[in-house]
């Protein structure tokens, strides 16, 4: 195992009802701005909620984060932040208004020339105002880490800070029953592919992860398709399970002293970049050509894979290796994402244009061995056409 330090302090409130518990959370004399997207919270009863808890608070919002939030959009949030003196944020809804208040928390004590810097730069946040959160739509991980993704002019960019990781998350199965069947499934597979990016690399004996990492896996592949499906998906349990997983997934703990691979998410990042691709349909069409051509590489992963994960425990390795990848696409196509870049409508004409945005944003050097050069990643997106 590698060595690692681990820390994650997100308080988190899992279960129904629990949203009331951000009037305890939130010191009574903080200014509070409640920023949201574009408007789910109101038609599903989880505005009201933080309404109700918010009685006794003094706050305002700030709407209109869009999926894969934008630069321009974050930052007219400054505004309203120095007129009336906000020091902290509630952010309600999916990953993208979660990942959008981090940027808002960092950009409204920046002390450079552009905020921007942060993503572009790797400028160091020094310091940002603290975050609570009421997560919709399981899938990042992003209630209870301090990374965030931000897209300006097409260029789709990661920050990384403690300083943003929210303090609390309030995570309520029930207020997933109202996602649509597009969401969930890309939640499932968003969780998913976190999941094997963590664990899918080389070996170094780091039983707990694996082990934590397999039962992730399994939980997604048997509870991602009832939540899909008529009789059960309106089955809470399905729907905590699922969502505790997604957490799970991304909330530091199992990729702790392992190896990771981000290479599918920095490729699937330039598709959505580019082609406004939802963030876990990249990720599933990106995926299997990764496992096809860093096969060699992660060999002996996979073959744990295809035994632990998928109970494949017939045929020589190379057979047993075919099937687990064949059996990821499945499970993919049943959760009703693509797997190919031609389910989306592209092609080897769209290519360059992607192996060009990796080089501008000097992603030369991806995956656990850094050997997913340019080549390399041309060499997968023409695989998954
Ligand atoms: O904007 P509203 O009206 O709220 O609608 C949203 C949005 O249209 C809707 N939605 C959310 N909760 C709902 C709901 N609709 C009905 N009922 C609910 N309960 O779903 C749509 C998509 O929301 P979005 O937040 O964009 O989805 P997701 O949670 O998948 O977040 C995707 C973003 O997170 C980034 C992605 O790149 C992308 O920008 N990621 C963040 C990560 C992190 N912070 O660690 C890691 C991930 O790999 C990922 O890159
Ligand atoms: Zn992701």
């Amino acid at each position: 195992m590698l060595n690692f330090n681990f820390q994650n302090p997100t308080h988190i409130y899992f279960g129904e009802g629990q949203i009331k518990a951000i009037s305890r959370e939130i010191p009574l004399n903080a200014k509070v701005l409640l920023v949201y997207g574009g408007g789910s919270i109101k038609s599903n009863g989880v505005y009201q909620q933080a309404k109700d808890a918010l009685a006794k608070h003094t706050w305002f919002e700030f709407s209109g984060i869009e999926p894969n939030p934008t630069y321009d959009t974050l930052m007219k949030a400054q505004e309203i932040i120095k007129t009336e003196n906000i020091d902290y944020l509630l952010a309600v809804g999916g990953g993208s208004v979660v990942d959008g208040a981090k940027f808002i928390a960092a950009a409204a004590l920046f002390e450079g020339d552009d905020p921007w810097d942060i993503l572009a730069k790797n400028q160091k946040v020094t310091k940002a105002l603290p975050i609570g959160a009421v997560l919709t739509l399981p899938a990042t991980g992003s209630e209870s880490n301090g990374n965030s993704v931000v897209t300006r002019n097409g260029n789709k960019l990661p920050f990384a800070s403690p300083l943003v990781r929210p303090l609390f998350s309030v995570l309520d199965p029930s207020v997933t029953l109202s996602l649509s069947d597009r969401q969930i499934g890309n939640g499932v597979v968003d969780a998913f592919v976190h999941t094997i990016e963590q664990y899918l690399t080389y070996s170094v004996n780091g039983k707990v992860q694996d082990r934590f990492s397999e039962g992730l896996l399994q939980t997604l592949i048997e509870e991602g398709p009832k939540a899909l499906s008529p009789a059960t998906k309106e089955d809470l349990e399905v729907r905590a399970n699922i969502m505790w997983s997604a957490t799970m997934a991304l909330n530091g703990l199992i990729g702790a002293g392992v190896p990771q691979d981000w290479a599918t998410h920095m490729i699937g990042h330039e598709l959505t970049g580019a082609f406004g691709i939802d963030h876990a349909r990249t990720l599933s069409i990106v995926l299997p050509a990764v496992m096809k051509v860093k096969r060699e590489q992660k060999r002996e992963k996979l073959l744990q894979y295809a035994t632990r994960v998928w109970h494949i425990n017939e045929g020589d390795d190379d057979a047993r290796i075919d099937q687990a990848i064949r059996l990821t696409e499945e499970f993919f196509k049943k959760m009703q994402l693509p797997i190919r870049l031609s389910d989306v409508d592209l092609g080897s004409n769209d290519i360059d244009l992607l192996i060009n945005r990796l080089d501008q944003h000097r992603l030369t050097a991806l995956g656990e061995h850094s050997d997913i050069t340019i080549e390399t990643s041309r060499e997968i997106l023409t695989l998954a056409i």
